[in-house]
């Protein structure tokens, strides 16, 4: 894990809420990539924003499905051949609460077998336009 020098970590956001999203990019990880490799977790920012990305040496993604994988129940082609269980919720959720916070995360990867980069940016203020939709599809 790098934290980049000098980084100032912290933001208005809510902890619980980021934390299933970390949880849920690391689990991932560790379930998409073989024992053996590590796995790279990098967090950089500036005065408005912090970014956080996860990387593994895993099976990585086809053409086309980076974008697809936040979709309720999406699951890409190789997970499913791996036999690897999941049911395709973590990052539809993942991507509900970083949108809440008015950021925005995206996968990336080289193709099958190539790994797999998750990026996370969050500003360190919510929005205030964010805050009030986030608060009105919750009710
Ligand atoms: N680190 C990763 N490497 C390769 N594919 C991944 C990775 N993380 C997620 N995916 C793909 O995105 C899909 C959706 O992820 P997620 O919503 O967490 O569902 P699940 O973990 O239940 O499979 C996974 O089924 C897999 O196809
Ligand atoms: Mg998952």
């Amino acid at each position: 894990m790098e934290i980049a020098p000098g980084t100032d970590t912290s933001g208005e956001w809510d902890p619980e809420a980021l934390g299933q999203v970390v949880a849920n990019l690391l689990s991932n990880a560790l379930k998409y990539s073989p024992a053996a490799t590590p796995i790279d977790i990098r967090i950089v920012g500036d005065d408005e924003q912090v970014t956080l990305s996860v990387s593994d040496h895993g099976i990585g993604l086809g053409p086309q499905e980076a974008a697809q994988l936040f979709h309720r129940y999406a699951r890409a082609s190789g997970a499913v051949e791996t036999g690897i269980p999941g049911i395709g919720l973590g990052l539809f959720l993942a991507r509900g609460i970083v949108k809440a916070h008015g950021g925005t995360i995206r996968a990336e990867s080289a193709g099958r077998g190539q790994g797999t980069t998750f990026e996370v940016v969050i500003p360190r203020t919510v929005p205030v336009e964010q805050a009030t939709s986030a608060t009105s599809s919750a009710l």
